[in-house]
């Protein structure tokens, strides 16, 4: 069902693609936009975990349920879409190949986010071998050298890289979620997992002037979810202290972090601002967009009871257990993952990552406004 809704939707698109072609040069999308290249773990990995992976690792991504609405696994960490393929879609461009898929197209963009990816060095995060979970090596540092070299082997010169970049767009993040996961998951505390947020602001920072620098004008810097309402979290930092929840079942605590560090992320963005004049660089509130949809979540079409159940799972309060995740025996997934929001109990589902990416990319969680659709015409 939410297959054919987003083939429903991409005829649209298609047809708005004609109508606005008119309008532009024969190789850009919409807006003068001829590319999008992205950074970032499993909110945006379209496909580069699974190739990366050794047989075996990650049996479960790559295998149904995991791409139900669209009929087969991407490598997606979803039931179908992500919202970089929503973003694509209404750029007029195809959807974003993974860099290490093999014989793709990169003409319009290239998706360089890993599933599992921290900020930081693993090693510099957590020392050699002192955490439990090293999903993947590649981290922004790895992908931005990955970048680096699909720029410098696609084009002449650096300034025909510059020129490139000029017309694209360019995610860094989300990113950093997976610093702090793991420090969670390795039993630290709320107060020592905070420590860590100043190194990782200033690593997405980093990433985002070393893309300025080769010349991109639209950088997009999405924060963290409110990771206190994500079934994952209730499960494993649950309390029997009511007081421990606000108004909508979220765990306060989990959030506020999330909210420090997107704080320190604004901050460290406005001085990118000041420091890039000529760039527009905009943050993607993932945080508050996600508490508009959990707020308006039966309008939107979701069940409402069932905003912090993952689609997919084995049972439990919130259907998630860490240790039977997704994919894994003895679990299934829902019969309308369009009805959740969370697939899995850590991301998202793709009606979910939709109705987030129309709040940014069409309204007011891109902030500033950076993308102008058609649609705005009109509205004030
Ligand atoms: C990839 O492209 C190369 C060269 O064009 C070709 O030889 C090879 O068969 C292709 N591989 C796949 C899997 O399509
Ligand atoms: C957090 O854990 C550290 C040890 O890693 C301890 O020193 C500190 O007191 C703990 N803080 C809280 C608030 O529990
Ligand atoms: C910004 O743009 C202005 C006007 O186009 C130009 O004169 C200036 O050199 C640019 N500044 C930077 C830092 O690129
Ligand atoms: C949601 O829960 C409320 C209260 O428990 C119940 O009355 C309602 O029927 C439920 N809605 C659905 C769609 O299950």
């Amino acid at each position: 069902m939410a297959s054919s809704a987003a083939s429903s939707s991409s005829s649209v698109f298609a047809l708005l693609g004609a109508v606005f072609a008119l309008h532009l040069c024969c190789c850009h999308g919409r807006q003068g936009v001829a590319a999008i290249y992205s950074l970032g773990d499993s909110i945006t990995d379209t496909g580069n975990l699974v190739k990366e992976a050794p047989p075996g690792a990650f049996e479960t991504i790559k295998h149904l349920p995991y791409g139900v609405t669209l009929g087969y696994p991407t490598g997606r960490c979803s039931d179908g879409l992500l919202m970089i393929d929503f973003l694509a879609q209404d750029m007029g461009l195809p959807f974003l190949n993974p860099y290490l898929g093999k014989n793709k197209s990169f003409d319009h963009g290239v998706n360089f986010a890993v599933a599992g990816a921290t900020a930081m060095d693993p090693a510099g995060l957590f020392g050699p071998r002192s955490f439990s979970m090293p999903f993947t090596v590649s981290s922004l540092k790895l992908q931005l050298r990955w970048f680096k070299d699909f720029l410098k082997s696609s084009f002449a010169t650096d300034e025909d890289i510059r020129k490139r970049l000029q017309s694209s767009i360019v995610l860094v993040g989300e990113i950093g979620g997976n610093d702090y996961n793991y420090a969670f998951f390795t039993n630290k505390n709320v107060s020592d997992v905070e420590k860590l947020i100043p190194a990782v602001v200033q690593t997405i920072i980093d990433a985002a002037k070393e893309v300025l620098d080769m010349g991109a004008s639209r950088v997009i810097i999405p924060g963290n979810f409110p990771i206190g309402c994500i079934p994952g979290y209730l499960t494993t930092m649950g309390s029997s202290e009511p007081s421990d929840y606000d108004s909508t079942g979220c765990l306060r605590e989990m959030n506020l972090f999330a909210a420090k560090h997107n704080s320190k992320l604004q901050q460290a963005i406005a001085g990118l601002r000041s420091s890039y004049p000529n760039a527009s660089i905009a943050y993607a509130d993932y945080y508050n967009s996600f508490f508009s949809i959990l707020k308006s979540a039966s309008s939107l079409g979701f069940d409402a009871n069932s905003t912090r159940m993952a689609c997919c799972g084995a049972g439990g309060k919130y259907n998630y257990d860490e240790r039977k995740m997704c994919g894994m025996e003895g679990t299934t997934a829902c019969a309308e993952p369009s009805a959740y929001l969370s697939w899995d109990g850590i991301h998202m589902t793709q009606a979910a990552y939709k109705a987030m990416s129309r709040l940014i990319y069409h309204g007011r969680y891109l902030q500033p406004q950076i993308l102008n659709f058609p649609e705005k015409k009109g509205k004030k």
